[in-house]
């Protein structure tokens, strides 16, 4: 275990394997209920393309429905899916000029969240106003900003340039999402899980660090390929910088490694949860274009990779499905700091006013990878000598 030099010094949470009191003790699972809360940020809810046909959209998102339209100015609106009147379902109305109209009496509703006008109604009533969330279009990306004290976007915490997004060199997005019957924390902990990289996604880390800093936490990882999978024309070699913004939204800059030449891909890692115990994970892929890569291959590596990466998260579903809720992991030393990734996403969820300086300080650790690449070298090499092939390395989170 390597804590670096100019970290902040936390006391790494892990067992104490040489007290001799609780040596025999059974260890006991924790968990506390799943917070009813729902994080403070901003959260993508999809390609902005699929949102800009003129008709309303239901989106189930932080316990509630929505209703995502776009009106006659180009604007993207959120606005809670329930009618103020008398309950109507939005979503199942129709955008008129700038508003969306209720199905039931035809209330209009702007994308400010007010009512705009009731047709067969003398006056609006002065207090016909209804929720309304703040988005924005970035990379061609659907954001919209929650935030449970109903404050404006932090500006600090808007998500960065989407390398090769709006792009002619690069491809378009090769995007697809997935409903996951879980609490969205487990998502989260993959950022400082090394091990299961190997054991579930097939690749074979050899180098990985994590720095959590302000609203930002981020993995690097370094790959080398297995001769333990059949992939033709596979990677010598890979580099992930993975990072999220916020409680959601991860963007993984990834290099492939042919030897004489490299591919660049961005790789989102995204979601929103629709209640406690369900997201929505989405995923996206971008791929350069090249001199080894014409645009039409580039196109079929991206495809190819947004199948993989759904296969990676396939994985990490076995494995949600089945699992329990454990506030108390019991650690090993090749593990990485999950309790201060943990304390790093707290922050989303508490007030403004309530963050703690340890869920925002600068944080770095590195794992030592020296016994890990050892026992993984000797697994592969049994695999081999056997003539066993476990898979394709995926990608996943
Ligand atoms: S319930 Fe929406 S207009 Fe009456
Ligand atoms: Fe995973």
């Amino acid at each position: 275990m390597t804590q670096l030099p100019d970290a902040d010094t936390f006391e790494i949470e892990r067992d104490e394997m040489t007290d001799t009191a609780t040596e025999d003790a059974v260890r006991t699972i924790e968990a506390a209920d799943v917070p009813t809360r729902y994080a403070r940020g901003w959260h993508c809810i999809g390609l902005a393309s699929n949102f800009s046909d003129g008709k309303p959209h239901t989106i189930h998102a932080f316990g509630g429905k929505l209703v995502v339209f776009q009106g006659s100015d180009g604007q993207i609106n959120v606005l809670d899916a329930y009618c103020r009147h008398m309950g109507g379902d939005l979503s199942q109305g129709e955008v008129k000029g700038n508003t969306v109209a209720c199905p039931f009496h035809d209330w209009r509703w702007g994308g400010d969240g007010r009512c705009k006008e009731i047709p067969y109604a003398r006056r609006v009533p002065l207090r016909a106003r209804t929720q309304a969330w703040p988005t924005m279009i970035h990379g061609g990306l659907l954001f919209v900003w929650n935030d449970p004290e109903g404050n404006p976007p932090i500006p600090e915490q808007m998500i960065p340039e989407i390398k090769g997004a709006n792009d002619d060199g690069w491809t378009d997005w090769a995007w697809n999402e997935i409903e996951i019957d879980t609490n969205c924390r487990e998502v989260i902990d993959n950022v400082v899980d090394m091990a299961h990289f190997f054991y579930i996604h097939f690749s074979f880390p050899n180098y990985f660090r994590n720095v959590f800093e302000k609203h930002v936490a981020t993995q690097y990882m370094k790959g080398q390929a297995r001769e333990d999978i059949f992939v033709p024309g596979k990677p010598k070699s890979s580099s992930s910088v993975a990072a999220y913004f916020g409680p959601s939204f991860m963007i993984d800059d990834l290099d492939y490694n042919y030897g004489d030449y490299s591919s660049q891909i961005t790789l989102i890692n995204c979601h929103y949860p629709v209640n406690e115990n369900k997201f929505v994970l989405m995923y996206g892929i971008l791929v350069k274009i090249g001199d080894h890569l014409p645009r039409e291959q580039a196109i079929e590596v991206a495809k190819k990779n947004e199948i993989g990466v759904g296969v990676g998260f396939n994985q990490d579903i076995a494995i949600w499905k089945n699992k329990t809720r454990i506030d108390n992991p019991l650690l090993c030393e090749q593990d990485g700091p999950v309790y201060q990734l943990r304390r790093w996403y707290e922050q989303f969820y508490v007030d403004v006013a309530d963050i703690q300086s340890e869920m925002v300080n600068r944080f770095e650790f590195e794992i030592d990878t020296e016994r890990p690449v050892e026992a993984w070298k000797a697994q592969v090499a049994e695999n081999v000598a056997k003539g066993r092939l476990v898979g394709a390395p995926t990608g996943g989170s």
